[in-house]
């Protein structure tokens, strides 16, 4: 046979084979992907189904969700993964956290009588921190995915070029920030029609942004990190009181961390390090938990054992934690049995522990809900659980201009002032102060669960309430729920401040919430439900993935 002739043979061969031979998947292990958005999901299957793994997956999903979720995460904004790599069990949460700008300082928001600016760390180009997406999804590429990024970016290339349908929640999301995007030309031309909120099944295309992505595919850090649109995005965003340098740009990197670990009884937990304040938080709050007695809690006893783990956890929250790579964490102390028993010295059976009894720090206001979550599974075992961020709807509601590049408003996530809420009411200290270079405090918590008989990748969107929803989702995997009972169960939360329950419509039925009212707690009925929950549950054989009926997303199991 001549040589073209054999390499043809060779490659018809392998194709029969493989046509031919069943898949090798070991017992318990699909292509599993819950996502906010069906292109996402659709999307990432796809990528699985060419050949790409678990992380090459994320890169395509991420991208996908980054032109057809703008509300809640884009290249322009920054996030956590946390990856298993089932070969070698290599465990990491990839940290592409957006950092400030070198310029920042730490008043920064502050005008000359030291009172918060109102808005100016929310809107427009002063709020955005420098992006992580970008340097992540390269960072992925080179390191854990099998496949180029001109394949796993092709998805979100087209959608970003040929468009997509708005939604109810894109409506629902744009009518919130309509004012600051009505002030931004790019921002305005590309989400708005004729000013206003566009109509259902509107057409969005973005023919800046696919070439932004491809950029990216083509050329990886260089393509958004140096050259032409960093040049583009820097001038913008200095042209509208912003500070961004290109050194900003140039010096930008992805920090791999060790995650945050605990124990839950028989589970273990697996969960995001600082800058996020999730890990901690969640293992502290269930160490609490394991000292509670929970065989005869009913809900009322259960809800009131919540309220005061999660107000004991966030207090620790808002006055430790911040970028460990600034401040000194005391995470091992935090994340100890031993600080869990400390912590609850105070707590009574009967009564609520005011907030204020813990520590003063002034009572902020509350807000609501964007940000987006995936979770991912391979054939081979790979996880990855991602959550990621332009922070508020539509983050800073700018569009750097000619780059499609819709700019987070992360930097809100930093305490302006001590003692003084950010906009998911969350008070924070020293620890969360602006500093040059610095990754603002997020409550981000990608997580897995591991036990006797199987794990779940979990993660929720939510501000400040991510951790709480990430709680109830882990406790209820561990007392056997389904998938989609773990995304739909109603939830409550608590924060340490304001002294409230939050409480979403039906979470509790009026018997309950009197009986907790005399107990001491304050509780406050939302109007809005609160999260956007992605789940993949594995127990031996049956794996489950569901997405949160309060969303638009899908999930999909194939084998
Ligand atoms: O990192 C954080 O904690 C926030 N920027 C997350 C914002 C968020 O989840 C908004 N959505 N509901």
């Amino acid at each position: 046979m001549t040589r073209p002739f054999c390499l043809l043979a060779i490659i018809c061969a392998s194709i029969f084979l493989s046509a031919c031979q069943p898949v090798e998947i070991k017992p318990g292990y699909a292509d599993a992907i819950a996502s906010a958005h069906p292109l996402a999901t659709e999307a990432g299957i796809e990528i699985l189904q060419q050949g790409g793994n678990a992380f090459d997956a994320a890169i395509t999903v991420t991208s996908v969700l980054a032109v057809v979720e703008p509300y809640s995460s884009g290249i322009g904004g920054g996030g956590f993964y946390l990856l298993h790599r089932d070969a070698d069990q290599k465990r990491i949460m990839l940290d592409g956290r957006e950092r400030a700008p070198l310029a920042a300082t730490r008043d920064m928001y502050l005008d000359e009588k030291g009172n918060v600016i109102p808005k100016a760390s929310i809107d427009g180009a002063l709020a955005a921190g420098i992006p992580g997406i970008p340097a992540s999804l390269v960072h992925l590429a080179e390191h854990y995915g099998n496949l180029p990024l001109t394949q796993t970016l092709a998805a979100a290339i087209r959608h970003a070029r040929e468009g997509f349908p708005v939604d109810d929640i894109y409506r629902k999301m744009a009518g919130f920030r309509l004012k600051a995007m009505q002030q931004d030309d790019d921002a305005r031309a590309i989400f708005l029609r004729a000013g206003d909120v566009p109509e259902l099944g509107t057409i969005i295309t973005q023919p800046d942004l696919a070439n932004t992505l491809e950029a990216i595919a083509t050329n990886g850090m260089q393509g958004f990190y140096h050259g032409e649109i960093a040049q583009r995005m820097v001038e913008d965003v200095r042209a509208n009181g912003g500070i961004w340098s290109r050194e900003d740009l140039a010096e930008y990197r992805v920090v791999e961390r060790e995650p945050i670990t605990g124990t839950y009884q028989q589970w273990q937990i697996t969960s995001a390090a600082p800058p996020s304040s999730g890990g901690v938080a969640l293992v502290s709050m269930l160490n609490m938990l394991e000292n509670l007695p929970d065989a005869k809690a009913d809900a009322e006893m259960k809800t009131h054992q919540l309220t005061e783990v999660m107000r004991r956890a966030y207090r620790d929250r808002a006055e430790f934690l911040g970028d460990s790579d600034f401040v000194d964490v005391p995470v091992n102390k935090l994340i100890n049995k031993s600080h869990a028993k400390n912590l609850l010295q105070n707590y009574q059976s009967d009564d609520a522990t005011p907030s204020e009894a813990l520590k003063a720090i002034p009572v902020p206001g509350d807000r609501s809900q964007d940000t987006t979550h995936f979770s991912i599974l391979d054939k081979d075992g790979n996880r990855v659980s991602a959550t990621l961020s332009i922070n508020y709807p539509f983050g800073a509601c700018m569009v750097a201009k000619g780059t499609g590049v819709l700019l987070n408003d992360e930097m809100d996530d930093f305490s302006m002032k001590p003692g003084v809420p950010n906009v998911y009411g969350l008070v924070g200290a020293e620890a969360n102060a602006i500093e040059p270079g610095k990754r603002p405090l997020s409550s981000m918590s990608p997580s897995f669960v591991d036990g006797p008989d199987g794990f779940a990748i979990i993660g929720t969107p939510g501000g400040s309430r991510i951790i709480t929803m990430v709680l109830h989702g882990i406790l209820a995997y561990t007392r056997d729920a389904s998938a989609q009972a773990i995304v739909s169960q109603p939830r409550m939360h608590h924060q340490y401040l304001p002294d409230t329950i939050q409480l979403e419509p039906g979470a509790l039925s009026e018997d309950i919430r009197d009986a907790l009212t005399l107990r001491g707690h304050r509780l406050s009925a939302l109007t809005n439900t609160f999260g956007n929950m992605q789940v993949i549950t594995v127990r031996g054989d049956d794996i489950q993935a569901a997405s949160d009926p309060r969303g638009i997303g899908s999930a999909q199991v194939t084998r």
